[in-house]
């Protein structure tokens, strides 16, 4: 692995990154995709005590924006601005995001580090001028090679023709990075996952690269080229340098140092190419040392396209939430979806899966012990007084779920497998109760009857107090529910303060604390 950013005092950050999104319109499903998974994945790691810094934020130049303000009647930085207040930065309050900073680059803190950075590649001789011309895809920024257009000059991406561009640009030398850059895959077998997107990445680096066009002359949105300002840097250039300007190179030398260099940096695998060739490159030609890991998710589709805004079919996160919820929404797409591949949305899987295993397999479960605690317990978790086989078995499963989970999750971002583990605890508890059938043994009032009713309670009690914990991360306010009906706090603490290496430390949950039937986590569907 890459070497992580150290503090003075040795404390690292572990960085995570979403792409920045253009702001032509509003955020769909796919956005927020990769955005919940990057909050799932540093709510992670907040969890096991770690430092974390989580970046999003938005990709404000070029042609496409431009064409959208324009179209619109507006200038572009009023485009932007509006976008981001009004349908960015809420989308993501509303979804539950814990970012930690959120760039624009429109922002000085930006732009005036981006001058700066291709200043110096430019000083050191990786910056040349020549001239280039090719078809060009617009929805893609990105200049196409021939070979990859659909019938003639359709981009393979946004099946719209290609425009044909002849400029005088700048370049940068990036054919000379390859050979540097199939050492570094090679001695760093995790830079680019998932496999498939580390084959895509070497088999495209082996044919040989060609230089990189880094300006444009036609229009004028973007940041100027500082010794020729006629021409603007390219859009990609300008964006890539997001992950490192957002968290102070140039101008915040402790706060780069405790941060750089990202740990993850989540990508669509439209544009794992940029991520896992263009901007190691630029980072090596800098001399910095190179992010740990590229992660390229798949693609949402509809109707066998990539879900993008012009064929969403009228759906929208909010759409989704209203209906299901804020975190049943961002329980659905990881749980259902193996991270890395391509995955379909469709109302019947995810209300199949909110009521089979949200509602009924969870959800039940909670309300079900709370109710019985506060049945036989008048609501004081009691003492299990006769722990014996079955009950170290849930303790064994919890502890094999935990290990599993955090493996998945926290190491290798698979989150249906990770969120699989705890759910398949969560069954085990069922089945636990269905055979000790806690019910039929509160008719038993002898000394050993009411022991073992104690037990089997506070057996499921203490399983959710440890569910509560694991699932944290993906459904933040559903867990902080269930803590409060479990009435943990006053004992253990904040639930954002749990850590991942306590939860199967069996017994954390004390006898005598106060259960309530707090409201139904996941309430019946409404017809859709
Ligand atoms: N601005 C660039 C990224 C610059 S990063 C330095 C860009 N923006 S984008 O708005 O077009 O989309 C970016 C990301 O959104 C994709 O890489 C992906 O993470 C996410 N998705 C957009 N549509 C998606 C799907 N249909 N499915 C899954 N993720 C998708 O590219």
């Amino acid at each position: 692995m890459a070497a992580t950013g150290t503090t003075a005092s040795g404390e690292s950050a572990f960085y995570v990154t979403t792409p920045i999104y253009y702001v032509n319109d509003a955020p769909h499903l796919g956005h927020a995709y990769t955005t919940v998974a990057g909050d799932v994945l540093t709510r992670w790691h907040r969890q096991r005590g770690e430092k974390v810094w989580y970046l999003t934020g938005t990709d404000e130049h070029g042609q496409k924006i431009m064409r959208t303000a324009e179209a619109n009647g507006v200038s572009p930085q009023e485009w932007c601005d509006k976008l981001v207040e009004d349908a960015w930065k809420p989308l993501w309050e509303h979804l539950q995001i814990a970012n930690d900073d959120f760039i624009r680059t429109t922002e000085p803190r930006h732009t005036d580090r981006v001058q700066e950075f291709v200043q110096d590649l430019y000083d050191k001789g990786e910056i040349y001028k020549g001239g280039y011309e090719g078809p060009y895809c617009v929805g893609c920024e990105e200049y196409k090679s021939p070979g990859d257009l659909l019938e003639g000059d359709l981009c393979p991406i946004h099946k719209r023709p290609v425009e044909w561009l002849k400029e005088e640009n700048y370049f940068f030398r990036l054919s000379a990075y390859g050979p540097r850059l199939l050492e570094f895959y090679e001695q760093n077998p995790g830079f680019v996952q998932p496999a498939s997107a580390r084959n895509e990445v070497v088999q495209f680096v082996k044919q040989g690269l060609q230089d990189l066009s880094i300006s444009r002359s036609t229009f004028d949105w973007g940041v100027p080229i500082p010794w020729d300002p006629k021409h603007v840097i390219y859009v990609w250039i300008d964006a890539l340098l997001n992950y490192a300007t957002a968290v102070g190179y140039g101008s915040d030398q402790a706060k780069f140092d405790a941060t750089w260099p990202a740990n993850v940096h989540l990508v669509g695998k439209d544009i794992l190419r940029f991520h896992a060739i263009i901007w190691p490159a630029m980072l090596m030609a800098n001399g910095l040392p190179l992010p740990g890991r590229v992660f390229a998710n798949g693609w949402l589709m509809v109707g066998g396209e990539k879900m993008s805004k012009s064929n969403l079919t009228g759906i929208s996160p909010r759409e989704l939430t209203s209906h299901f919820g804020v975190d049943a929404y961002r329980y659905y797409f990881l749980r259902a979806i193996p991270f890395g591949q391509d995955g379909s949305f469709s109302w019947e899987d995810f209300s199949a899966r909110y009521t089979s295993e949200l509602a009924n397999d969870f959800g039940n479960l909670a309300s079900r012990v709370a109710a019985m605690i506060g049945k036989y317990f008048d609501g004081l978790l009691p003492e299990a007084k006769d722990a014996g086989p079955a009950e170290q078995a849930i303790a064994d499963g919890l502890a094999a779920a935990t290990a599993q989970a955090d493996t998945m999750i926290g190491d290798n971002l698979d989150f249906a497998g990770g969120i699989g583990a705890v759910f398949d605890f969560v069954k085990q508890v069922n089945g636990y109760l269905s055979d000790q059938a806690p019910w039929k043994v509160a008719k038993d009032d002898s000394p050993e009857g009411q022991a073992r009713l104690a037990t089997i309670l506070y057996t499921a009690a203490e399983s959710l107090r440890a569910i509560a914990v694991l699932l944290h991360p993906v459904m933040p306010a559903t867990s902080e529910k269930l803590w409060a009906s479990l009435g943990a706090e006053p004992h253990l603490g904040a639930l954002a303060d749990q850590r991942i290496a306590d939860v199967a430390t069996w017994g954390r949950l004390p006898a005598g604390a106060q259960v309530v039937k707090g409201e139904i986590l996941f309430p019946r569907l409404e017809n859709a």
